[in-house]
């Protein structure tokens, strides 16, 4: 994909379903009595592989665009799966899919893409085995392939290490199937889709601060899902249309749930011009419709409890922070090396690639904004988030950047390009 310096982004967009949520609605639908059905679902890869890891565990599910109709078999009703199951690229397939197949009567294999087999999985081993869990790395490497053997489990109360809503999530899914209730404890409070969702299901959730708590064998009951627009996706265009002299866009129908808009509240301390319009918090899951404007950015400190709620948004706020006025500093942020790549150093390498003064650290980067960049060939590392970030980058370099690898969007957002071609007229 060749881009180069863009016009004033101008328009409207819808953009695809919240990936965490159309996962979510697949897994719980399955475990679900009767029907679930899920409007505006993503058909990124990533939630492609949980549809099919759920079909070879003999649940009916049928798509039709962007609608995902789940025949749910209730919390015992999954089978036992003929073969591997793939998880492709996504990380949360992997882990909470093993949080659940660690409860089943059943025996299981899962493992995906060469990115997958190196991500840390002992993440959710450890929780898991303290739960009475048989689950192992195949290769001894804390990575998959993952044996899982089903087990009875007991309920435990665990305190992660890490501010994650995959490793919470695999533990309150275990915890569906455990002999009384199971709680997580993070260091910060991560997304809580899980949480929102089960409780819509029909499970005993409850959360205190940055304690959740699930009670086991709920009877959990098929639902209506409307999935909102994907603030992780919504964030290349908003940062975008705040990059580009000129523009003003209107991203309808995103998710704000507040342990995701950390991306907005940075930004309007970079002093960014973006108002929240139609806020519809009716529901589980707020949404809104976000008007941005092009605006003079200037550096911020992100660190602490923010870095949770935009942990995805870090790489394209980097970008954004290397056009702006002064120096940002990222820390805390030390999660993203075990991302889809290490984001502290593809980030590093591209912004240098395309001239930007960028330093890396162990938990983050420093980087002194302002210069002007210049276009580039920049390699994404097959990672969805880095080509979509540096492709923001090229609409207000200099010169030409090529994206190598360009297709990868397709894990999460495949009509990328075509969608931000349109904002560009
Ligand atoms: C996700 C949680 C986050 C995020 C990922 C999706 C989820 O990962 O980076 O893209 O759906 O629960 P961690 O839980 O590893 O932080």
């Amino acid at each position: 994909m060749i881009l180069s310096r863009s016009q004033a982004l101008r328009g409207e967009l819808a953009v695809p379903g919240d990936k965490s949520i159309s996962h979510r609605s697949v897994m719980f639908g399955a475990l679900a009595n009767g029907l679930t059905e899920a409007d505006h679902f993503l058909t990124g890869a990533d939630c492609l592989s949980t549809i099919a890891c759920f079909r070879q565990m003999g649940i009916e599910i049928e798509q039709q665009e962007d609608t995902v109709r789940i025949h749910g078999k209730g919390l015992h009703g999954l089978t036992r799966p003929q073969a591997i199951l793939d998880v492709g690229n996504s990380g949360t397939t992997t882990r909470l899919l093993s949080g659940i197949l660690a409860g089943q009567t059943f025996d299981s294999v899962l493992t995906g893409d060469d990115s997958i087999r190196k991500r840390p999985m002992k993440r959710i081993m450890t929780p898991l085995t303290q739960m009475g869990a048989d689950i192992r790395s195949a290769g001894g490497t804390g990575c998959a392939p993952l044996e899982i053997h089903g087990s009875r489990l007991r309920g435990i109360h665990y305190l992660s290490p890490v501010a994650s809503a995959q490793v919470k999530s695999c533990v309150l899914l275990a915890g569906l199937y455990a002999d009384g209730p199971t709680s997580v404890t993070e260091p910060a409070i991560s997304r809580n889709h899980s949480e929102l969702m089960l409780r819509y299901f029909g499970a005993d959730v409850r959360c205190s601060g940055a304690t959740a708590t699930i009670a086991p064998e709920p009877t959990l009951n098929g639902q209506k899902i409307n999935v909102p627009g994907d603030i992780s996706s919504a964030a290349y265009f908003l940062a975008a249309a705040l990059l580009v002299p000129g523009s003003e866009i209107l991203l309808r129908n995103v998710g704000i749930n507040p342990t995701r808009d950390g991306i907005l509240r940075v930004c309007q301390a970079m002093g960014a011009q973006i108002d929240l319009i139609n806020v519809d918090s009716d529901g589980a899951e707020p949404c809104a419709d976000l008007l941005v404007r092009a605006s003079s950015l200037h550096g911020t400190t992100v660190e602490g409890a923010i870095i949770p709620t935009l942990i995805d948004e870090l790489p394209v706020i980097a970008v954004l922070a290397s056009f702006a006025d002064g120096t940002t500093v990222i820390r805390d942020a030390a999660e993203l090396k075990v991302k889809e790549s290490d984001r502290i150093a593809v980030v590093t390498e591209n912004l240098r690639r395309m001239g930007a003064d960028v330093e890396p650290t162990d938990d983050g980067m420093v980087i002194h904004g302002g210069k002007p960049l210049h276009g580039a060939v920049i390699d994404p590392h097959l990672d969805h988030r880095i080509a979509m970030s540096f492709a923001v980058a090229a609409l207000a370099a200099d010169g030409e950047t090529t994206i190598q690898d360009a297709d990868c969007v397709r894990i999460s957002y495949p009509e990328f390009y075509e969608d931000l071609a349109r904002l560009q007229g």
